[in-house]
């Protein structure tokens, strides 16, 4: 059976297509979605998840095995630099996560340099557009085949 993962979005990320186009691109968090699921056919089933809301990610990571999800690629949008409740979240499941970016933060303003999550995470893909969340999926589902 294809593993299942979790393509789990944070923070202004269900603003994509129309939020900062120059940083982020034109295309929308839904075609996103839809592009790594139907380039996964077969490889792996890609369940997605969008919140604004801190608490809500931690829940979705807190049920993440209980759901069947065998690995998580995560954008966790400005949370990335700040939480440490989605550190704590991460460490305490034994599902491995991915931290995901679009931009190359460490291009970006210093703030964004620092990372909470990226400790606890198996690895970090950032900088390659929305092509960082297919990298991600594949870096999961290779581990996950390993
Ligand atoms: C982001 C980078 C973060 O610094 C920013 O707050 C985001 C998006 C990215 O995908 O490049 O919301 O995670």
């Amino acid at each position: 059976m294809p593993p299942r993962i979790l393509v789990l979005n944070g923070p202004n990320l269900n603003l994509l297509g129309t939020r900062e186009p120059e940083i982020y691109g034109h295309g929308t968090l839904g075609e996103l979605v839809d592009g790594l699921r139907a380039a996964y056919i077969g490889r792996a089933e890609i369940s997605d998840h969008q919140t604004n809301i801190e608490g809500e990610l931690v829940s979705a990571l807190h049920n993440a095995e209980s759901d069947g999800i065998d690995g998580v690629a995560f954008n966790a949008g400005a949370y990335t630099h700040t939480s440490i409740a989605l550190r704590d979240a991460i460490a305490g499941i034994s599902v491995p996560v991915v931290e995901i970016h679009i931009s190359n933060v460490h291009r970006r303003e210093a703030f964004r340099h620092t990372s909470m999550l990226a400790e606890v995470c198996l690895g970090q893909i950032l900088g390659f557009g929305r092509v960082s969340y297919s990298l991600g999926v594949e870096a999961i589902v290779r581990h996950l085949n390993q």
